[in-house]
């Protein structure tokens, strides 16, 4: 409504709390939770794993979320310029504007390879498509996902069919190419993963995988499993990279921020846990080991698929879904860099998003090769820390546990303790007690969880 806030003009605004809800869920859930949780928890024992995240899913991550979004609509500009604003308006001090800054780098970078398995998704629509799991068995589908792997120039080909998609629909400008999006597709995928659990049910394995993934065995948790519980309770979320300050710039004032953020949590815990039941009892039930990696689900869900009847339609349907929330995060990650071109640099949207993504392509190869060519090449192994990592476990590592986590943490010492407190209730959407516990686990809670877990993984 005013010159210092772009985006909060009546024209720019979301339409309705439900657009802005579909808008950052579709940023939310995506492949985190379908591709990505069940192999981390596979690859961190289960139980005690999935508590941390639960666990960092509440005192981290909704804080963060409505922190973060409350910063982005006060701001109602690009991350880098909502801090830039803020801080000279809240009269703190500047070097808060590098939660700015550590977004947009970190959008970035996540989104180079979060296209390349994007792709993936692409690869195996064909693969359903095709037939090619009917029958199959456990050997056969993973000798398929290993020659996709294998294959560099395939990679790359589906890599960049995703980035185009991605620059497509962000290139054609917020509105009508966000809100369109994530409009039906989304229940669609929800009700089908429902369905993949009540398949899995009937494997003989469920009761297996339950305790696998609610039964806590803490030997099996390191101090490296809760660092990574830690981030991908941020990744997950879409919080501490910019993307939900960049959302938030266009939410209208009169929407309760604290509801909206529940909501979002809630939906995007839901799908990763029924991602986990509908994949673990296939794991258990076909001999397979939960810790093998990223290639978990391309190597059980075709397995359920080319067994039930209609397995084909019902494959294709669900890579496709998983398809459309990969891309709805995808578009998510490359709206702050749009938004850094577009201001700071003075290009339209459309050559913004065109710059962002080929730059973004480009390092995404890094990830292409990490599968193949250079499978062997750990550039920081010389640390025991990040021993066997190749570049895209790296730049993994990198954004999810280590940009994320600590611009969440940035973000709920700006809105906890630099910010002025004036107006922060009505803007939070939480009254009288509710908000004074609030501001408890943002001011001392959230800082306290991220920091301790930082401080045991640097000892
Ligand atoms: N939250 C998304 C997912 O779970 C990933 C994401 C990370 C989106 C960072 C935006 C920014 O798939
Ligand atoms: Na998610």
């Amino acid at each position: 409504t005013n010159q210092t806030q772009p985006h909060q003009q009546a024209s720019n605004l979301w339409s309705s709390r439900l657009a802005f809800i579909l808008a950052a869920a579709g940023s939310a859930v995506g492949l985190g939770n379908i591709w990505k949780f069940p192999y981390i928890t596979g690859e961190h024992g289960g139980g005690a794993f999935v508590l941390v995240y639960l666990v960092c899913i509440a005192i981290i991550g909704v804080p963060v979320l409505i922190a973060e979004t409350m910063i982005g609509r006060r701001g109602g500009q690009s991350p880098v310029a909502t801090m830039r604003s803020l801080t000279d308006s809240e009269g703190t001090a500047r070097g808060w504007r590098i939660i700015g800054w550590n977004g947009v780098i970190a959008s970035f970078l996540v989104l180079s390879f979060y296209s390349v398995i994007g792709g993936w998704a692409l690869v195996y629509i064909g693969k359903a498509a095709a037939g090619l799991f009917t029958g199959a068995d456990a050997e056969t589908i993973g000798g398929q996902f290993g020659n996709l792997l294998a294959n560099p120039w395939e990679l790359l080909l589906w890599h960049s069919v995703f980035m185009a998609i991605v620059v497509l629909i962000v290139g054609r400008g917020i509105r009508s190419g966000l809100e369109r999006a994530v409009n039906t597709l989304m229940p669609l995928l929800f009700i089908l993963l429902v369905v993949m659990v009540f398949y899995a049910m009937n494997s003989g394995s469920f009761g297996r995988a339950v305790d696998f993934m609610f039964a806590p065995d803490f030997s099996k948790l390191t101090t490296k499993g809760v660092l990574v519980a830690l981030g991908h309770a941020a990744f997950t979320l879409s919080i501490g990279i910019g993307v939900l300050m960049a959302y938030g710039s266009y939410l209208p004032k009169k929407v309760n921020i604290a509801r909206t953020a529940m909501t979002i949590a809630v939906l995007d815990t839901s799908v990763a846990l029924l991602a986990g039941l509908a994949i673990f009892p296939l794991v258990f039930a076909n001999g397979l080991e939960p810790g093998t990696g990223p290639g978990l689900i391309f190597v059980t869900l075709p397995l359920a698929f080319g067994q039930m009847t209609g397995g084909v339609l019902f494959g294709v349907i669900f890579f496709a879904l998983l398809l459309v929330a990969a891309v709805t995060s995808a578009i998510s990650m490359l709206e702050p860099v749009v938004e850094w071109l577009e201001e700071h640099k003075g290009i339209n949207r459309f050559k913004s998003a065109l710059a962002g993504g080929l730059a973004i392509w480009f390092v995404g190869i890094g990830t292409v090769l990490s599968f193949n060519v250079w499978s062997d090449i750990h550039p920081l192994g010389f640390l025991a820390f990040f021993e066997g990592k190749t570049v895209f476990d790296l730049l993994d590592f990198l954004v999810s546990n280590l940009m994320m986590p600590l611009g969440g943490l940035a973000i709920a010492l700006f809105a906890g303790w630099a910010m002025r407190r004036e107006g922060l209730m009505e803007d939070i959407g939480l009254r009288g007690g509710v908000y004074r516990s609030f501001m408890v686990v943002l001011r001392y809670l959230t800082p306290a969880g991220i920091l301790v877990v930082f401080l045991y993984n640097l000892i």
